[in-house]
């Protein structure tokens, strides 16, 4: 079997653009442009990177973005007075504090002081919770679990009933992949750094979201033939005979994995483009929101 691409930059080329008909109707209604504002505490080379894409993505759709850059020793109070002005500021709609902060610094604090109306990473303990539990719904779902989700669906992968394994438990992407997986009534293992038998319990999976953090770990005998395969991670690998003296690679051996698994979304190209997308969807909506135009 060849499994069939999962083509992450196209699904995600068509939420950005209803994301931007969203808001030139929102402009045209009379209202501003939803205002997405981040903040980057120290200066990561990465978070530095990830952050200017979605304020760039932010103005090419036609929203308002404001950048906020606070020094790498700055204190707890201080971060959480940032997020407190930026919740009382009604320009922004979402704020997105650029994980992961300094060592000294407590997130779930930062993340609990972001009101939960403008929590467009639906990181706050609320929509966490809410995240988790039967009958409730988050204000906000995490955008990469989010964008996982979108392309199995978007691809007509069946959740209802499906052996779901997900690799990796982290707040950011594998636990909340894991829950969005059984509110769709997917039967889910998660797995991690302690479990027993690895290769057998993905080798059972219908649909396996590689989220682990490891270059391609998930090699060809630990898919089933079939099933759908989700690659979250990515990796830089240095190599000299590149042209950019590196190249990108994922959780997955892509080359092999895609032998036998019915679909496939690779990395680079899958769910990296997904993420920003689901941000300026959260953003969009976290503004019709704040305007009273969808029932929360
Ligand atoms: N760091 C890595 N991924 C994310 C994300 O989705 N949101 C935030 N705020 N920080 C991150």
């Amino acid at each position: 079997m060849t499994a069939k691409l999962i083509d992450g930059k196209a699904i995600a080329a068509k939420v950005r653009a209803k994301a931007a008909e969203d808001t030139a109707e929102l402009v045209a209604q009379g209202f501003a442009p939803p205002g997405l504002a981040t903040v980057l505490v120290g200066s990561d080379p990465a978070s530095e990177v990830y952050v200017g894409m979605k304020q760039r993505m932010c103005k090419k759709l036609g929203m308002e973005s404001f950048s906020f850059t606070l020094s790498p020793d700055s204190s707890q109070e201080e971060v959480e007075k940032m997020v407190q002005e930026l919740n009382d500021n009604p320009k922004v709609n979402g704020i997105l504090v650029q994980l992961p902060l300094p060592g000294h610094l407590d997130d779930e604090a930062v993340l609990k002081a972001i009101s939960p109306e403008k929590d467009i990473d639906g990181f706050h303990p609320l929509n966490m919770g809410r995240l988790a539990q039967k009958g409730r719904e988050p204000l906000f779902v995490p955008c990469t679990p989010d964008g996982c989700i979108y392309l199995l669906d978007e691809v007509g992968v069946e959740l209802e009933g499906a052996n779901a394994v997900v690799l990796g438990r982290s707040n950011i992407v594998g636990m909340p992949a894991a829950l969005l997986l059984v509110k769709r009534n997917a039967t889910v293992t998660i797995c991690h750094s302690r479990t027993k038998n690895l290769p057998e319990i993905c080798a059972n999976a219908d649909i396996l979201i590689a989220a682990v953090g490891r270059v391609e770990m998930v090699k060809k005998d630990w898919v089933k033939p079939g099933a759908a395969v989700i690659d979250v991670g990515t990796h830089r690998i240095d190599d000299d005979t590149k042209e950019k003296g590196y190249y990108l690679t994922g959780d997955v051996a892509f080359d092999e994995v895609s032998e036998v698994a019915g679909w496939i979304s690779p990395s680079p190209g899958g769910v990296g483009p997904m993420t920003i997308a689901m941000l300026m969807r959260n953003t969009v909506r976290a503004a019709q929101i704040a305007h009273g135009l969808v029932e929360v």
